[in-house]
């Protein structure tokens, strides 16, 4: 079976692991379904045709320091065609390539889109394809050698080990988690197993990895975990935004889950010398967003003709990003951040839900009108609130500004915008993702 938007998926092997193999060897070059027949799940494919490290730069150790004020780094980064990394491996055995963890989800996914659009070098996308990975968000990269995806679990210390060993990545990019706030209310399990339980494992197998690693291999090499300003907890209306240096004061069981996995980043820098770095990033929102957080439910529903859900008064605080803006920010932290550090990344457009939802409802109006001038907006319903629900995160985005020149290129006006417009463009996707189409599609794949 093939789901839409992939006309030319093609399934060469078993869908079950070998017998006697690792647990997962479910590996697909770009997104062609690729069933690993070797014990150790690497398909090179990466390494085919063309140079894939067309236009990397030669040194290891040393990052260049791109972007130090914003005219200047504006500058570089034209000349660089949107390259922020300026660095190769030059040990390891492997050179440019990166592990990208949770790739197919909605974040990562946009990630190794951009990285393969901007530092084009190899990306090993490892994701456990649970309900919110979707391949679908990689089908433009199907013909593409230089991405490798791997089904599988962070936890699986067997599988990373493997995978670090086959492809000597000079950097992991963890993505992977529970993402959903609601869904960690009504079963924190999953949350605790791979939040924390999975960012263990991975931290252990790279830490192994990088005390392998000597010479300019070992002084370049970074892990970089992506987490979140809800780690933070909820701030009053008159309270000055989150710093790097707030403490810790997590309400919900995500958002505990995440800042027990960035304590553990921590400790390993601290204890063993991995060179990790973290990302605090506000709320993210663009396209291959899963239609459970706000503003695709939104959008969704209001197609639809269903209810708007605001939960309380509406009056709760988010500081919205547009996704290509948090990815762009990632590039640059693992570029030229100062290892050990934590960079907090946002937008400064906090905005309270109520605001978001009536924009939406507004573009809606403009795109899709409604018959005899109904908005939109006449679909909202205050229902009950989220238990725990914070009132306003607020992100001070200075550091990453000062030290690494960030700025969102998209205000939340122009973001929005495209957004919205993004997601009136991918009806199939939409289909696909709400039908149970990709989740069957899954399970008839790697038999899950
Ligand atoms: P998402 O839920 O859309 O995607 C998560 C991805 O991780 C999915 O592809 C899923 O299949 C994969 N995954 C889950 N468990 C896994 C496991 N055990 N092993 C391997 N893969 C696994 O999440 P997102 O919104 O893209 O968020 C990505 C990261 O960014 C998360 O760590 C999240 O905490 C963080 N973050 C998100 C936001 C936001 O607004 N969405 C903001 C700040 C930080
Ligand atoms: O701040 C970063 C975090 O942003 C990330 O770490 C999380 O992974 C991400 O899911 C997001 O968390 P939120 O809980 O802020 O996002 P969500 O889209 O679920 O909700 C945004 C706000 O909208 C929140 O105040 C709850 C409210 N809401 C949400 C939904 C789904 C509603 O009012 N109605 C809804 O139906």
């Amino acid at each position: 079976m093939t789901p839409p938007g992939f006309a030319s998926t093609r399934q060469t092997g078993a869908s079950k692991p070998r017998a006697g193999g690792p647990s997962h060897g479910a590996v697909c070059a770009a997104v062609r379904i690729e069933v690993a027949r070797l014990p150790v799940p690497v398909a090179a494919s990466y390494h085919a045709g063309a140079a894939p490290i067309a236009g990397a730069v030669t040194d290891v150790a040393r990052t260049v320091p791109l972007v130090l004020a914003a005219g200047r780094g504006a500058k570089r980064l034209e000349a660089m065609n949107g390259r922020i990394i300026n660095r190769t491996n030059g040990g390891g055995g492997g050179g440019s390539v990166i592990l990208v963890t949770g790739g197919a989800g909605f974040i990562g996914s946009n990630f190794v889109l951009q990285w393969l659009a901007t530092e084009g070098t190899p990306v090993v996308n490892l994701d456990k394809l649970t309900y919110a990975g979707n391949l679908h968000n990689l089908a433009s990269l199907e013909a593409d050698p230089r991405h490798l995806f791997v089904r599988g679990d962070i936890g699986d210390r067997t599988l990373v080990a493997r995978l670090l060993d086959a492809h000597r990545p000079w950097a992991i990019v963890n993505f992977a988690a529970e993402s959903h706030v609601d869904r960690s209310i009504r079963g924190p399990e999953d949350f605790i197993q791979t939040n924390v339980v999975g960012t263990f494992h991975l931290l252990e197998e790279a830490r192994l990895y990088h005390a392998g690693l000597s010479g300019p291999a070992r002084a370049g090499f970074r892990f970089l975990h992506v987490s979140t300003d809800e780690v933070y907890g909820s701030l009053g209306a008159q309270d000055p935004a989150f710093t790097e240096t707030t403490p810790y004061a997590p309400n919900s069981p995500y958002s505990a889950s995440k800042a027990a996995s960035d304590h553990l980043v921590r400790a390993y820098h601290h204890t063993y010398g991995l060179p990790a770095l973290t990302t605090n990033c506000s709320n993210n929102y663009g396209p291959f967003q899963f239609p459970e957080k706000l503003i695709p439910l939104m959008i969704l529903n209001a197609l639809r003709g269903q209810a708007l859900p605001v939960y309380g008064d509406g009056l709760n605080v988010r500081d919205w990003l547009y996704v290509d803006d948090h990815c762009t920010a990632i590039r640059q932290v693992l570029g030229q951040g100062r290892v050990g550090e934590t960079y907090n990344i946002g937008g400064r457009n906090e905005m309270t839900n109520l605001e978001v939802v009536k924009t939406v409802c507004a573009l809606l109006d403009e795109a899709r009108p409604l018959a005899a001038g109904r908005s939109y907006a006449s679909l909202i319903q205050f229902v009950e609130d989220r238990a725990g629900h914070d009132r306003r995160y607020a992100i001070d985005a200075d550091k990453i500004e000062r030290e690494l020149g960030f700025r969102p290129a998209e205000s939340f006006e122009s973001g929005i915008r495209r957004t919205v417009a993004w997601y009136l463009d991918h009806p199939a996707w939409i289909e696909s993702v709400t039908s149970g189409e990709y989740v069957k599609w899954v399970a008839a794949h790697y038999g899950a």
